[in-house]
């Protein structure tokens, strides 16, 4: 929140990433409409009402770490706050759920084995609890009248796939939900071996062995 807000809603891809946003997580955000681009590799969060200040702030955000504005209009920035909550304040929770995984989540691999039976059981989990947002295996297409009302939009995992995050980001993502979006956690639902079994899934979402894919085909919300 701190920085974008202190930088008139403007923030770049450098900037992003040392928050811990993947590439493709920057990206979505971008095609959702969160972040709205200004330069390249400089954005503006969406919700922010646009003014001078965020231009220059923009401008030395393109320019680089190096760049500098003049003394009287950095002076006329800092004290600048115009500031809605809103998608800002949800894409700040978002980071700091960013910053707290990078912290927080487990590093080791996951305790469950792959094979086909788990890689099974973890679809039908799948099927059971997290089709109705985030899709089939039919990708876009599939996104349900509840994944479409929500906003932010879930991503619709056979086309936006996790495969690239670390397991213990995917587990204690799923273990405790993303704060003001729809994702819920799951701590009260699941025990740790089930959100693990999905996690093993999610990593493989994109290379099944024969067997789970056609469960995988199957599942429908
Ligand atoms: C009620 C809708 C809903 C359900 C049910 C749901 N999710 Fe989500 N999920 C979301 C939304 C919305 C987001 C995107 C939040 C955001 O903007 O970062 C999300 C994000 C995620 C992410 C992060 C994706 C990324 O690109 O980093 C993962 C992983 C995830 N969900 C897994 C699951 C799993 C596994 C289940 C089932 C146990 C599940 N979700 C059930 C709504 C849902």
């Amino acid at each position: 929140m701190a920085l974008a807000t202190r930088q008139h809603g403007v923030i770049s891809t450098a900037e992003l990433r040392r928050f811990g946003l993947t590439e493709k997580a920057i990206r979505w955000r971008v095609e959702t409409g969160i972040l709205q681009p200004l330069f390249v590799g400089v954005f503006l969060v969406a919700g922010s009402p646009r003014t001078w200040e965020q231009r220059i702030t923009a401008a030395i955000r393109w320019g680089g770490d190096g760049a500098v504005a003049s003394y009287k209009s950095a002076a006329a920035l800092w004290r600048f706050d115009g500031f809605e909550p809103g998608p800002l304040e949800i894409w700040a929770a978002q980071t700091s759920l960013r910053a707290s995984l990078a912290r927080e989540a487990p590093q080791g691999p996951n305790p469950v084995e792959l094979t086909d039976a788990n890689l099974i059981a973890g679809i039908q989990l799948y099927g059971e609890r997290c089709a109705i947002c985030h899709g089939t295996a039919k990708g876009q297409a599939s996104a349900s009248p509840v994944a479409k009302g929500l906003y932010p939009q879930p991503p619709q995992l056979a086309t936006e796939g996790v495969e690239d995050d670390p397991d213990g980001v995917l587990f204690w993502t799923i273990l405790h939900g993303i704060r003001l979006t729809g994702m819920p956690s799951w701590a009260n639902a699941l025990s740790d071996q089930q959100i693990w079994t999905l996690t093993l899934f999610l990593k493989h979402m994109d290379k099944l062995p024969p067997a789970a894919q056609q469960v995988w085909q199957n599942v429908r919300n």
